[in-house]
């Protein structure tokens, strides 16, 4: 039986106000997407959700087609839930999401109000959840209007069954646009999840700082980009990596020389901040006060406390930076 650390709040530090909201979030979220499928260990994903909230992270994210098979994440969350951390349901902001496909037909993806609401209804099913805390459009729809996708958004949070709206991977435009609207319907956009990490800066010329004027928060998603910015890699392809035994989105081919010439050069940067190159990775997203919390995966309870770990140095100074940008720039 599940009895959660009772110093897992001593830390009042690692909550940061997300946007103009009411709600902090922790530095560090932890997200299902790997890890929850059918076949993975129920063992080590309840272990791995427990010392992350033993460690004072309270937000974990979900979408509708993580897995393998599609929603299987949810369902292994669901039976966590069920088994152990419904007790603390109030202390848990769980998140889902829908967008990509998920079901055969034209109502299964993208992100028609048909689409988004029956999606919503399937996740609280498989978690056994009568709400989610954020529910997001996972992806921006090119066909249909901006105005039934945040409709469908607000509606959801106006019936009950999610407490914030979200949106993922929207450009800028199309995100002051979406935010515009889910003001005017009267439920504020909370928070944008875009990927962001030294490897993949495309939220820095314009993302964030219209994030900022927006008071939107910002969760960024694959901050050590799949597990490329830590030690996993340095001694080949370890047979339980990402890139190891699920090639789905990371493949060995991906892991080049050039790349490990430049992820070595920032280990011994980080070495010398005293941090695991993971932590750095970490803190370097964060060093951005509107990136509300980095959102990781994890294998391992050891890499949660690694990750936690980050928080204790979120500084960087001036010449630390520059050497950043001159590695990955090399
Ligand atoms: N909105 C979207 O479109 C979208 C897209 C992708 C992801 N996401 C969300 O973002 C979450 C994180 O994505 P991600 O898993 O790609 O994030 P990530 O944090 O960049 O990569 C996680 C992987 O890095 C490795 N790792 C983590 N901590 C480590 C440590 N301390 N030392 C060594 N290796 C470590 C593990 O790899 P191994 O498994 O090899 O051990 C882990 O599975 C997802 O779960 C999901 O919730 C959202």
């Amino acid at each position: 039986m599940y009895s959660p650390s009772d110093s897992r709040y001593h830390s009042p530090d690692l909550y940061r106000r997300c946007g103009r909201s009411g709600v902090r979030l922790p530095l560090i979220s932890l997200g299902l997407w790997h890890n929850y499928g059918a076949k993975d260990s129920y063992e080590n994903a309840r272990a791995i959700v427990f010392r992350a909230f033993d460690a004072g992270i309270t937000c974990f994210d979900l979408a509708n087609n993580y897995g393998p098979p599609d929603g299987a994440a949810e369902v292994t969350f669901g039976r966590i839930l069920r088994e152990d951390l419904m007790k603390w349901r109030d202390e848990l902001i769980i998140t889902t999401k829908a967008g990509y496909y998920m079901w055969p037909g034209p109502y299964g993806e993208w992100g028609s109000r048909k689409y988004l609401l029956a999606s919503l209804d399937q996740s609280l099913k498989r978690m056994g959840l009568e709400y989610v805390d954020i529910f997001y459009s996972h992806r921006p729809d090119p066909d249909t209007p901006l105005e039934e996708t945040m409709g469908a958004l607000a509606h959801a949070v106006r019936s009950g069954k999610a407490l914030y709206a979200g949106i993922s991977n929207y450009p800028p435009t199309e995100t002051v646009q979406a935010v515009k609207i889910l003001r005017e319907l009267g439920t504020p956009c909370l928070i944008h999840q875009p990927r962001y990490s030294m490897l993949d800066r495309w939220v820095e010329p314009q993302l964030l700082s219209t994030l900022e004027q927006e008071g939107v928060g910002c969760t960024v998603f694959s901050p050590l980009a799949k597990g490329i910015l830590t030690d996993r890699y340095f001694k080949g392809i370890p047979a339980d990596s990402r890139a190891g035994h699920d090639q789905r989105f990371l493949r060995p081919a991906d892991i080049t020389d050039a790349l490990l010439a430049k992820t070595r050069k920032l280990n011994e940067l980080a070495q010398s901040r005293g941090q695991t190159l993971a932590q750095m990775a970490l803190a370097w997203v964060l060093r951005h006060k509107v990136v509300t919390s980095a959102l990781i995966g994890a294998s391992k309870v050891s890499q949660v406390d690694d990750c936690v770990g980050a928080t204790r140095n979120l500084t960087f100074t001036g010449e630390e930076l520059t050497n950043i940008d001159e590695i990955l720039t090399q």
